[in-house]
This record gives structure tokens, C-alpha cells and sequence, in this order.
């Protein structure tokens, strides 16, 4: 006699086949945090189980755009954690300078819409020394690198920025603010993926902010591993407020500031 047996897929299995189909390792991330949140669109799209999720996905390419799109949360905003900011423009961008006589290499890995390399080139342009850096910024999501190039915004991603900046390198047009050109061509936006691609080289300064929170244990210090063989002895990592590396010296990095560190 036949028996149907039908098989329910845990959250393993889903991962196995998405990996399977996309690439995309969702083993890098904390599984409980990223199961919840997977759960969650499930409810909303009215999916009882990982493997019909798994099929709407895999049939319908805008389903799984908009689903990897979820996944990356994009969050950003100009001058997000003014503290750090202020302390990257106060101390940590003159002393570059000073120590680094030519053009600084700067990387923005996981930059989302463009926020925060662009906020270091404000920066380094009030400084007077925007000609003296090349920025790099990088992001796994095709959309908010889409976003990024065109380097127009709503308040939302400003309602930090000091209205100086605002008044000097944004042009207002009904709703939406947009960076001036010499701004926005400072910034070379790349699609790339932390975990797949090889890094940037030759870095003086790399921001990899509130990206990864996300990870693993492991998967934090395999990128970690990758950051400090491209930085430059006394290049500087920043990475995001809620963030900490437990064993800097593993990477041969100290701590300057809360979440500012550099390489010994
Ligand atoms: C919360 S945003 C942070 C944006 C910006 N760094 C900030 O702090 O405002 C995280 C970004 O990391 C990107 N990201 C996540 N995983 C990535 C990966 N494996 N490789 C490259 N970018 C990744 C996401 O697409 C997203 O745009």
C-alpha cells in the first residue's frame, strides 16, 4: 500500500534550498533573529510552511527581490550617531591626513542608499580636503545602490544632518533634496557582497556600520579578518553603535574611541 508522506520543511531545509537557488547563505546570519523575521513575512504573505514561502519565492521573481530586499534591511541615514561624526570630522579625518600624505582610500562596506559615504565626503569636503580621498561604497542590494547613484533624498534620510550641510550641498525640488554633483561624483558605488567578494585593498579608513549585527559569531570574524589584512598599519575601523568586537587584538586593532578602532 502507498502511504503519501508528506514532508513539512524546518527552517534548515528552506535554508539548504534558497542557498541551493540563490547563493545566498542564510547560515552567516543568527538564525533566531532571521527565522523570526522570514516567519513574519510568511504570515503576511499567507504561506503556512518554509517550503510553499520556498515556491512562492522561487516561481515569482518580484517575490523574491522584494524578499531579499527584506532580508538586507537597509536602514541608513546622513550623519546617523552624530557622536561618532563629530569625532570622526573633530579627530580621526585630520589625523589621516596628517599621517597619510596623498590620496586616503575609504571603504563603505554595506553602505545601503548612500547616507553614510556620503556624509564622509561632506565631511571631508568641509575639511577642505575632499580632492585627498577616494570612497568606495558597497552594498549586496542592487535597489539601494540604485538609490545611492542617484543621490536623491526625502527628509527622512536628513533629519540629522545640520542644516548648514543641508543648505550647502543639497538642491531642493518639491519634497526631495538632491546632492550636488561635486558630492555625489566623489562616490564610487559597487555591488558586492561581504561574504563572496574579495575586499577593497590598500585601506586608510573602512566604515561597516550596522551590517554586521546581523552575522554570526563567526561569520563577524571571518569579515573582520578580511578588513584587517586590507587595512593599512594605523587605518581606522568604524563600525556601528550598537556593535563591539569583543577581540580586537585578534585583527590586530585597538580601540581609539567607543566604536572607532585602528589598526596597530
Ligand atoms: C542597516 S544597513 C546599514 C547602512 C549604513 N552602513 C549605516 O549604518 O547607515 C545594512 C546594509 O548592509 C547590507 N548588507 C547586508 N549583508 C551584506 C553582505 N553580505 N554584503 C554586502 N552588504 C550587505 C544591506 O544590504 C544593507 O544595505
Amino acid at each position: 500500500m502507498n502511504s503519501v508522506f508528506k514532508e513539512t520543511w524546518n527552517y534548515d531545509k528552506f535554508k539548504k534550498a534558497f542557498y541551493q537557488k540563490t547563493g545566498l547563505n542564510l547560515d552567516c546570519y543568527k538564525d533566531r533573529q532571521m527565522e523570526r523575521r522570514i516567519r513574519q513575512l510568511m504570515q503576511r504573505k499567507k504561506k503556512p510552511d518554509f517550503q510553499q514561502f520556498f515556491r512562492y519565492l522561487a516561481d515569482s521573481s518580484p517575490a523574491m527581490e522584494h524578499f531579499l530586499n527584506y532580508l538586507t534591511i537597509n536602514t541608513s541615514e546622513f550623519f546617523r550617531d552624530e557622536k561618532v561624526y563629530d569625532r570622526l570630522k573633530e579627530d580621526i579625518f585630520p589625523e589621516l591626513l596628517q599621517n597619510f600624505p596623498g590620496t586616503l582610500t575609504i571603504w563603505s562596506a554595506g553602505c545601503s542608499v548612500g547616507a553614510e559615504p556620503y556624509t564622509v565626503a561632506l565631511i571631508f569636503d568641509t575639511l577642505g580636503s575632499l580632492s585627498r580621498v577616494r570612497i568606495t561604497a558597497t552594498d549586496m542590494d542592487d535597489k539601494v545602490l540604485e538609490t545611492a547613484r542617484k543621490g536623491q533624498y526625502d527628509l527622512k534620510y536628513l533629519q540629522k544632518t545640520p542644516r548648514k550641510y543641508i543648505q550647502r550641498y543639497f538642491d531642493k525640488e518639491g519634497e526631495n533634496y538632491f546632492l550636488k554633483e561635486k558630492i555625489k561624483k566623489k562616490v564610487i558605488f559597487k555591488s558586492h557582497n561581504l561574504l563572496v567578494d574579495p575586499p577593497v585593498s590598500g585601506c586608510h579608513l573602512i566604515l561597516c556600520r550596522n551590517v554586521f549585527i546581523y552575522f554570526k559569531q563567526e561569520t563577524q570574524e571571518f569579515i573582520l579578518k578580511r578588513f584587517s589584512e586590507v587595512l593599512k598599519p594605523e587605518g581606522i575601523l568604524v563600525i556601528g553603535s550598537s556593535e563591539y568586537i569583543s577581540n580586537p587584538d585578534e585583527f590586530k586593532l585597538y580601540r581609539r574611541y567607543n566604536t572607532i578602532y585602528q589598526k596597530a
